[in-house]
């Protein structure tokens, strides 16, 4: 694990999250030459995040070049990629890496939006382990936040999460009968091929069940060993709606229990 590259002068503090899993934290105190971050920043890394990072100096080399042009007003799109986003933030891809970041402001809690994420998205996995949840259900993963301390010019702060596609929601896929010609072209675009009447109904059908799905998830998690806090579903998924839900076409339908498209619930 290089975590330590990332802040070699420091010492990283474990956390321990409701459900047992593990997350690790530190603030910068001293900068490194070529530092991601500026000094007494929060750094914050998710146990998929400490798989992610490990040995993958390309991806941190990319991270910092991201870094660096987040202060220009238009970057390149393969260092820089905007996704979407006007509520609590915008959403960049970092290139191809497959890893996103949503640049939002200081009014939300970044760290409690994470866990709660991060707590789901057990919840999901572990829910289609015990085939209670279909495999077309996901949640991105969550890797980890970079927070600037409250004297930094910059006061995004960054929270980085799995990429999902050119994400589209469920909402768009709407406006693609109800929206104006650039909506169209805007989604149809990020899509690459078109729908179809039928995988849109396809994808409606699905979207019905998401919430029973997800409710199943979190009730289960409530029952699983060690876990004190109950938590509802208002609480875990705050802000569910058509919006809120990313679809991709997956390449082998048998392998998403025959359905040709996967359902990402983010944002909550
Ligand atoms: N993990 C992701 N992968 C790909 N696109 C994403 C991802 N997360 C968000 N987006 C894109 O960014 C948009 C805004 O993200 P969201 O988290 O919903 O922020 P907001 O608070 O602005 O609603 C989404 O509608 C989607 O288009
Ligand atoms: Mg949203």
């Amino acid at each position: 694990m290089n975590l330590e590259s990332l802040n070699p002068s420091s010492k990283w503090e474990e956390e321990q999250m409701a459900d047992g899993e593990k997350w690790f934290h530190t603030t910068i105190t001293e900068v490194p030459e070529n530092s991601l971050v500026p000094k007494h920043s929060t750094l914050l890394v998710t146990a998929e995040g400490k798989k992610l990072f490990a040995h993958n100096d390309r991806l941190l080399k990319k991270l910092l070049v991201y870094k660096r042009s987040s202060n220009k007003r238009k970057a390149a799109a393969h260092i820089r990629k905007y996704l979407g986003g006007e509520g609590n933030g915008s959403v960049y891809a970092v290139g191809r890496t497959g890893v996103a970041i949503k640049e939002a402001g200081t009014q939300q809690s970044v760290h409690w939006a994470l866990e709660r994420m991060d707590g789901l998205y057990r919840a999901i996995e572990n829910g289609k382990r015990n085939k209670l949840i279909p495999e077309w259900i996901g949640l991105p993963k969550h890797y980890g936040y970079l927070i600037p301390p409250i004297s930094a010019e910059d006061q995004r702060q960054y929270m980085l999460m799995q990429q999902i596609d050119g994400g589209v929601t469920i909402e768009d896929i709407r406006s693609l009968s109800s929206g104006t010609s650039e909506d169209r072209e805007r989604i149809q675009n990020r899509l690459g091929t078109p729908l179809t009447q039928t995988e849109i109904q396809g994808i409606e059908e699905q979207w019905k069940k998401l919430e029973g799905f997800l409710n199943t998830a979190i009730v289960q998690a409530n029952t699983s060993k060690g876990v004190d806090e109950q938590r509802t579903f208002k609480q875990m998924v705050p802000d569910f709606h058509e919006g809120n839900v990313l679809i991709e076409r997956v390449k082998f339908p048998k392998r998403n229990g025959d359905e040709p498209f996967k359902l990402w619930a983010i944002d909550q």
